[in-house]
């Protein structure tokens, strides 16, 4: 089977490239290097430099490599970001998922795999969140996937290909100590926390420590990114049957001041941190029930331990304290 995957230079989509060239699957990546690294490619996966602002550019690669099935990972991803550029998200995340359901269905593309997200359900009125949660975006990032949901309904409902949207908790960890994560400007907690273990940033901010949970910072669901890859190969095996939308967690929650202090075991360093504002965006608590996936795809974290996702994810740290620019 013959896979387009848009952003597949990025964290996540590099991960399940390297997945499913290890599968067996022939890829191609598209990916404009805007947060992607050239290097993160798996070297038996085509690569082509592109946005998919450009309808053309997309059309060509579709001509060129008559993709069986696309996965698009290829967008902004901030919730923080989306807060203070909010048509970055509910224009150009969403025209350029438009243009690429676009450009699949013209091209009689069956299968279509979409990155969504947690903050699809804003502050969820019961947690662990599963399908009966309320859709109630936390912000313009979310309210742009869920668009795009909502897009893949309707190719559905007509008869034009299956979906299936996997709505990711918080990605972390890494493949192995030659692929993980490296965004510029880094905004996440874990890596951010990890560069402060390494001497690279003085300190971090909590971005407040009076919500609505056990110890006042916000409670999070991380997954590994193997587990996420996984989810997808099994996804796209599975749209055989039906489309499908599955939530992506371990189903257990960590607090900013619990990720610190299981950083500062894993690392054996300090990892001062200061309490500053909240980030606008924020919700007090995202966990996730995964019960369908891991009932309707025998779907089950093999990495659930927040440790192993920090060591995993210190690991690559150490040995790219620069990134892939190293
Ligand atoms: N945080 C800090 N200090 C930092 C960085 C983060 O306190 O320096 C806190 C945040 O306020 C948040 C938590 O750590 O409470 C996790 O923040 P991240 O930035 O690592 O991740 P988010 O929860 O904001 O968002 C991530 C992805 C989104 C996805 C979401 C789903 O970036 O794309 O998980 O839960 F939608």
């Amino acid at each position: 089977m013959n896979i387009l995957v848009t952003g597949g230079a990025g964290y996540i989509g590099s991960t399940c490239v390297h997945q499913l060239v290890k599968a067996g699957y022939d890829v191609v990546v598209l990916d404009n290097l805007s947060q992607g690294h050239r290097a993160a490619v798996h070297p038996a996966a085509a690569f082509v430099r592109g946005d998919l602002d450009d309808r053309a550019t997309i059309d060509d690669v579709m001509q060129a490599h008559r993709p069986d099935a696309v996965m698009h990972f290829a967008s902004h991803t901030l919730v923080g970001e989306s807060m203070e550029e909010p048509f970055l998200y509910l224009d150009r995340n969403v025209r350029c998922g438009l243009n690429l359901i676009r450009s699949a269905a013209a091209h009689n593309v069956e299968r279509f795999i979409l990155s969504s997200t947690a903050n699809l359900f804003g502050t969820p009125e019961q947690v662990p969140i599963d399908a009966s949660e309320r859709i109630d975006p936390g912000s313009p990032y979310g309210e742009s996937k869920f668009i795009l949901e909502r897009i893949l309904h309707w190719m559905d409902a007509l008869d034009t290909m299956r979906f299936a949207a996997l709505r990711y908790f918080n990605a972390a960890g890494a493949a192995h100590e030659d692929l993980g994560e490296d965004h510029d400007p880094e905004t996440h907690l874990i890596p951010i926390v990890l560069e402060v273990a390494l001497g690279q940033r003085d300190g971090l901010s909590i971005f407040g420590d009076d919500y609505d949970t056990p110890d006042g910072t916000c409670v999070r669901d991380y997954i590994h990114v193997l587990d996420l890859a996984d989810a997808h190969i099994r996804a796209l095996e599975a749209l055989g049957d039906g489309s499908c939308t599955y939530n992506l967690g371990n189903g257990r929650g960590y607090s900013v001041r619990e990720v610190i202090e299981t950083a500062r075991a894993v690392t054996g360093r300090d990892i001062p941190a200061t309490v500053s504002d909240r980030r606008p965006g924020d919700p007090d608590t995202l966990i996730a029930s995964s019960d369908e996936i891991r009932d309707d795809l025998g779907w089950a974290p093999q990495y659930p331990a927040l440790e192993t996702i920090i060591e995993t994810a210190w690991q690559w740290h150490q040995k790219h304290p620069h990134g892939y620019d190293d």
